[in-house]
């Protein structure tokens, strides 16, 4: 493969697999408001998209060879590499933990899956100035997962995304 065409099936694997996600936590949001009926197994399946593409595996799709334009990735994910993979990893720890509660998702909502009812978790009230995330992930509501994993979506673009074109 040529260094060029190599280049733009990343860049283009990556841009799907955000899409990917976006989708899927689009699904996640609209089944917990209501927009869509609630289905254990789409629950589960855009969980798990999310999961797959968090954490290390995002990491593999940003090698240093593809940053800047013409891509959405900006050169200063290579300048704060720490940073960068803190967050992709920060988002793959609380998207374990969604999956993992979304493979054991009973047949309908239940309480415990909504925002606000892990309130006393995590020494704090999330209303709190301690971010809720330092709480165990395990132990947070699913609703509130996915409310922190999209805050990591919007830290990260915000800081290494370029718009193009
Ligand atoms: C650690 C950083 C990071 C995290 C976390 C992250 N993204 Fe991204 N995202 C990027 C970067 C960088 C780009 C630009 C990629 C490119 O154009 O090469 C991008 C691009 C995108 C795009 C545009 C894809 C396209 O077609 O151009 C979407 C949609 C997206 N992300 C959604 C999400 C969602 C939803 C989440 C959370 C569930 C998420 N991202 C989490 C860094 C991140």
């Amino acid at each position: 493969m040529v260094a060029a065409g190599g280049r733009d099936a990343i860049v283009e694997a990556r841009q799907a697999s955000m899409k990917e996600m976006a989708a899927a936590a689009k699904t996640i949001a609209g089944i917990f408001d209501g927009k869509l009926a609630y289905d254990a197994a789409a629950f589960k399946a855009a969980a798990e998209t999310i999961r797959a593409r968090s954490g290390p595996a995002l990491i593999a799709e940003f090698p240093s060879t593809t940053l800047g334009a013409p891509s959405g990735a900006r050169l200063e994910i290579e300048q704060a590499r720490p940073e960068f993979e803190a967050l992709a990893n920060h988002m793959g720890t609380l998207a374990e933990a969604l999956a993992a509660k979304a493979r054991q998702a009973p047949a309908g909502i239940t309480g415990d899956m909504r925002m606000g009812s892990g309130l006393a978790m995590g020494g704090g009230s999330l209303l709190g100035k301690r971010p809720a995330a330092e709480a165990d992930p395990a132990k947070l509501p699913v609703e509130h997962l996915l409310h922190l994993i999209l805050q990591d979506c919007s830290s990260c673009h915000s800081k290494f995304r370029q718009k193009v074109q």
